[in-house]
């Protein structure tokens, strides 16, 4: 399962990319209103960090609206790929963007229904939002595992990504049921790599290795002498 970031903050990107270990990210309205820079800037910039897709969000609600920033955004950088809200206007910019040969996120996914039509539209990736559906108490992670396994029934090649991630927990669940990729806030991502017994054994080995030296040490010593 790739990993992604959803974020539009350059310090959290550049840090995770250090990692070696993030393969694209998502943006969306609010997390690029967050950053005070235009966002054309933005998506430049991640792109010029991030080799793999990063989702720009239109904000257009009319399919119209939806192809001229979509075009727009998609002559950034090669890796951008447009991100269209799962509407009837979405669907049918969708359409028309994938038929152009520009990569969509169809974002706003909420059921199996909903990513059967992305599908159909041509989407390269669609986004059911985990953390909020659980937000009405509904199983995010199964609608994801429904997703994941209606494309399968039908050969449909479209990406599943496990979004509005909350917890680590939802990054497992998502690779377990068969996610394509996950994007998660920096927190999240942070939280994958730790673990106490992983800091407690690091600490032994290197308080055992400062022992051994020292015993060295105090022997090369006595032998000179
Ligand atoms: C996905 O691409 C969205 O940007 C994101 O995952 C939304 O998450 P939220 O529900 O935490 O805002």
């Amino acid at each position: 399962m790739l990993l992604f970031l959803d974020t539009a903050n350059i310090d959290e990107i550049k840090e995770i990319a250090g990692w070696g270990v993030l393969d694209g990210v998502t943006t969306n309205p609010s997390l690029a209103s967050k950053e005070g820079k235009d966002f054309k800037s933005q998506v430049k910039e991640i792109c010029q960090i991030v080799k793999g897709p990063v989702s720009a969000e239109v904000v257009s609600t009319d399919t119209e609206g939806m192809l001229k920033e979509g075009r727009e955004c998609a002559k950034w950088a090669s890796n951008v790929v447009v991100k269209c809200p799962l509407t009837p206007a979405g669907l049918a910019a969708t359409k028309v963007l994938s038929s152009e040969g520009i990569r969509v996120n169809v974002t706003l996914c909420f059921s199996v229904n909903q990513a059967l039509l992305a599908a159909r539209a041509g989407a390269y990736i669609v986004s059911p939002f985990v953390g909020r559906l659980e937000d009405i108490n509904e199983d995010g992670i199964e609608v994801v595992a429904q997703i994941v396994e209606a494309y399968k029934l039908h050969d449909i090649k479209t990406n599943v990504l496990s979004a509005s991630i909350r917890t680590p927990m939802h990054v497992t669940q998502s690779a377990l049921v068969g996610a394509q990729i996950a994007t998660m806030p920096y927190k999240v991502f942070k939280q994958l790599v730790s673990h106490p017994l992983t800091d407690r054994g690091l600490q032994g080995f290197l308080a055992d290795w400062e022992k051994a030296k020292a015993v060295l040490t105090s022997y090369a010593t006595t032998t000179k002498s």
